[in-house]
């Protein structure tokens, strides 16, 4: 059954204070190391403005300010409110030098004016979104000619003896970690259910190349249970 905003909303509050911390057990913290390539990816130079679309509690914003340095600000958009608030406390200390603000938004709607951006980033976000084409045009149309999006979501292996091994870690072991942590069974019986029920990673290409998007392509991580697909706007 399709999920809408409102329940997507519900979900991401329910859990938004112990987010990070199931997020590192349940990826085995191998997403740090997947975070930081979809930044390497995005081959930010100093001071370009960059927007991270489902910004949730800020994990990418960090690497974000990081690459732009001090002087240039990050624009976080989240439609969660609570993930927002969690982001805030926890970015305050590691990001007291640097420029960021996180929005409250809806990535179907970006409140920002066309070509805005040099790059945009959008982590764990693009399953979420009820209608993923208007997604990836909303980013085109807030993205400069020659600037980049680079999305970095789950995925499903095509490994044959890993697939049998993730289908059960995925569709079993993680939705009861999930409920153990957080006591919310709906909300990682969603996440199975979006990871499941997602594109492909050459369908998910082929949605950037019919948005408009040139130079596209994508980075299998670890052994395919993640993927970095990347697209830039024609000059
Ligand atoms: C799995 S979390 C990912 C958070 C963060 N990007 C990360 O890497 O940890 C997905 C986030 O997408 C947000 N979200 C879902 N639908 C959205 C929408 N239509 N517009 C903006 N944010 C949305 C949720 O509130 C949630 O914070």
């Amino acid at each position: 059954m399709p999920v809408s905003s409102t329940d997507i909303q519900r979900i991401f509050a329910s859990i938004a204070n112990r987010y990070d911390a199931l997020n590192s057990i349940l990826t085995l913290n191998i997403d740090r190391r997947w975070r930081k390539k979809t930044i390497e990816l995005c081959g930010l130079r100093k001071n370009q403005k960059v927007l991270d679309l489902c910004c949730g509690t800020g994990q990418m914003i960090i690497y974000a300010c990081k690459a732009v340095g001090k002087d240039t600000k990050v624009i976080g958009l989240d439609i969660t409110e609570e993930m927002i608030e969690v982001g805030y406390k926890k970015l305050g200390k590691p990001l007291s030098d640097y420029k960021y603000e996180l929005i409250q938004g809806n990535v179907l709607e970006l409140p920002f004016e066309d070509s805005a951006f040099d790059c945009i980033t959008i982590a764990f976000g693009l399953r979420n979104m009820p209608d993923k084409m208007k997604a990836l045009s909303e980013m085109y149309r807030v993205l400069r000619p020659g600037g980049k999006a680079v999305c970095l979501e789950l995925s499903k292996t095509e490994t044959p003896v890993l697939k049998n091994i993730y289908n059960l870690y995925f569709n079993n072991i993680l939705p009861f970690i999930g409920y153990l942590g957080t006591r919310d069974k709906k909300a990682y019986e969603y996440l199975r259910d979006s990871v499941n029920g997602f594109m492909s990673k050459t369908q998910l290409k082929a949605a950037f190349d019919s948005t408009g998007y040139k130079d596209t392509g994508f980075v299998s991580l670890t052994c395919g249970v993640a993927a970095i697909h990347y697209g830039t706007k024609p000059i």
